[in-house]
């Protein structure tokens, strides 16, 4: 049977790290679904739509990557896509504790679904969403951290407002 995994998280932006861990995802897995979360009570700096844009337009290319969102709980959109892994990256132990939580939630709620975590390269370990957010905001450089589709998109945004 192929298996089929899905990557989710906000994506909020797509970092390098992401690619790294969605390449490897590819690599290993039959197919692999990045799933965006549609964050309904947060206000991302990217809407949803432009993190789909900015996911495809990094992987178009590869043909069992497909880029998805989702909302509600994650299990269900597994289960609905009868997926049997979900994909998370851990880069360092701060990461594991809350990425335990959830896994060990789905584990329950979803006994057929495993959580499989995976190690993004070493140079990615430091990098989050959060951190190429404020340090673009502040003018710092993040070239090599995330596509450049990502860094042309920060930087139109920081145009028109200040990023967040
Ligand atoms: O990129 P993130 O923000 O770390 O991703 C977190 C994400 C999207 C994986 C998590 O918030 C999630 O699964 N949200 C969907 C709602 C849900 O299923 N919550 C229970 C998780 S145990």
């Amino acid at each position: 049977m192929a298996t089929l995994a899905v990557y989710p998280g906000s994506f909020d932006p797509l970092t390098n790290g992401h690619v790294d861990i969605i390449s490897r995802g590819a690599r290993l897995f039959d197919r692999i679904v990045v799933a965006i979360l549609i964050n309904a009570d947060k206000a991302p700096l990217f809407t949803t739509a432009e993190r789909l844009e900015i996911a495809r337009g990094v992987f178009g290319d590869l043909p069992n990557v497909e880029i998805d969102t989702f909302d509600g709980l994650l299990v269900d959109y597994v289960e609905r896509r009868g997926a049997q892994v979900i994909v998370r990256g851990l880069r360092a132990v701060s990461d594991f504790e809350f990425e335990f939580q959830m896994a060990l939630m789905n584990q329950r709620l979803a006994p057929r679904v495993d959580t499989v975590f995976m190690m993004p390269a070493e140079r990615y370990t430091y990098i989050s969403s959060r951190l190429i957010k404020e340090v673009f905001a502040l003018g710092g450089r993040v070239s090599g951290l995330v596509p450049e589709m990502v860094e042309s998109r920060l930087r139109e945004k920081l145009a028109a407002q200040p990023v967040r």
